[in-house]
């Protein structure tokens, strides 16, 4: 029988929870498996019994144990100096404990490259707790060989590829070599292809690099794109640098020139073989899939039907806020990737993740998400009103053009 790349994803995850595929030289990671898919079912009886305090825990964990970065993109926090949090080692690890036994997914960065986030805790940790990795890097020091080592634990990686000009490349990604950038991926990718590992292409939509969309998905293909599936996705810039107000596209290029320039990346994408997706407010937004992208056939690859069932089933509530959670190397613990003040659920400095996931903060947050009596955030955040099945309210007004989904996770990008 024939099955589509998504089927074969599905048999292989299947047999990967009857443990059919599994040299006997390896432990059994059924109760993981177990307690992933229970945890998924339970998110649902959670936001179907409108609790206060939930059963399930997150399936999907934002953390670094450092913020440090090697660049200073212009668009991005830390163009603008953030200060540096260091986590201890033993607390991070003592962390990861507490939270991975229910977790499917890690993104391993905090606004900060995983490169230079303490890896092989992150990989010891994954490996120890059958966790996958959805990691963002700005590819300066993933070359081949770091690519191998961390490519049994990838879920997918996203390589943040924002201009194929070098010179244009280089004013945003302050601080990176475009040769050396292009180097690493013409190594990853076949490498990618061998191993079977999903990798995408993440770039800021901005006034600098917008013009050369169809460059870009052309640069990808020529690097080994086609054959490793790979997507382009641009994400509209958020409001995260002071230094960077002049590079929205939207008050620079009127609406003609834009569509030209998208629709042109959408022809090279179908030329190319490069999947494409400009999550873009209307009328802006394009998506062109012109290839099966690769799965895993993990436990993750669920949790992604997971996330649409219930932006399907419950819209009222944030999909983020139901399966996810970020906590800064400083020990702060927020429901979503953007991580506001008013957000705060509390620091794990002083509770534990789970006196903090049960606490008085998400007890009473989760109450007004039911309620829809949204903090001021969400109000106006993409995440929760660009979702199709959301339907606006006088507290929610359907907000097109308010703040996308955060890079962190390259909106969730999975
Ligand atoms: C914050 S970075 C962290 C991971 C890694 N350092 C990297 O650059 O890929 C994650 C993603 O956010 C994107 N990003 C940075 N600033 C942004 C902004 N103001 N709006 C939207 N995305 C942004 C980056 O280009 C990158 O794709
Ligand atoms: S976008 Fe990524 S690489 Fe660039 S400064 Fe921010 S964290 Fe660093």
């Amino acid at each position: 029988m024939f099955l589509h790349t998504g089927e074969a994803g599905l048999l292989n995850w299947l047999l990967h929870l009857l443990d059919l595929e599994r040299p006997h030289s390896m432990p059994s990671l059924k109760g993981k498996l177990h307690r992933e898919t229970a945890n998924y079912f339970t998110v649902i009886h959670d936001l179907a019994s409108e609790a206060d305090t939930w059963k399930s825990r997150p399936a999907w964990l934002e953390f670094a144990p450092n913020n440090i970065c090697n660049l200073r993109c212009i668009m991005c926090g830390q163009a603008d100096g953030l200060p540096v949090q260091r986590m201890e080692r033993e607390t991070a690890a003592e962390l990861l404990d507490q939270v991975l036994p229910h977790t499917s997914l890690l993104t391993p960065s905090a606004l900060s490259e995983p490169m230079l986030a303490d890896i092989d805790l992150i990989l010891d940790k994954c490996e120890q707790h059958d966790v996958f990795l959805n990691f963002h890097t700005n590819a300066t020091l993933l070359d081949g060989e770091c690519f191998r080592k961390l490519a049994p634990r990838l879920h997918k990686l996203w390589i943040s590829l924002d201009s194929p000009v070098p010179d244009v490349f280089e004013k945003i990604r302050a601080g990176a070599s475009f040769e050396k950038v292009v180097q690493n991926v013409r190594e990853i990718l076949p490498i990618a292809v061998e191993l079977n590992v999903p990798v995408g292409f993440v770039a800021v939509f901005m006034r600098e690099n917008a013009a050369h969309m169809d460059q870009l998905v052309d640069l990808i293909a020529d690097l080994g794109g086609t054959e490793a599936r790979s997507d382009l996705r641009l994400q509209a810039m958020l409001d995260n640098a002071v230094s960077c107000p002049d590079s929205d596209p939207f008050g620079h290029f009127d609406t003609t020139d834009l569509a030209g320039f998208l629709d042109a990346a959408v022809e090279r994408a179908r030329i190319r073989g490069i999947s494409f997706l400009a999550d873009l407010p209307e009328p802006h937004r394009r998506s062109e899939t012109v290839s099966q992208p690769r799965v895993r056939g993990i436990a993750a690859d669920l949790l992604v039907r997971l996330i649409e069932a219930t932006q399907e089933m419950y819209p009222g509530f944030c999909h983020m806020a139901a399966t996810y959670t970020k906590i800064e190397p400083d020990g702060e613990v927020y429901p979503c990737c953007r991580a506001p003040v008013e957000l705060r659920m509390g620091n794990i400095k002083d509770q534990s993740f789970e006196e903090i996931w049960n606490g008085d903060r998400y007890q009473a947050f989760r109450r007004r998400m039911f309620a829809k009596d949204y903090p001021d955030t969400c109000r106006t955040c993409s995440v929760l009103t660009l979702n199709p099945h959301f339907r606006a309210t006088p507290e929610a007004p359907y907000a097109p053009g308010g703040p996308s989904s955060v890079p962190g996770t390259g909106g969730r990008s999975i």
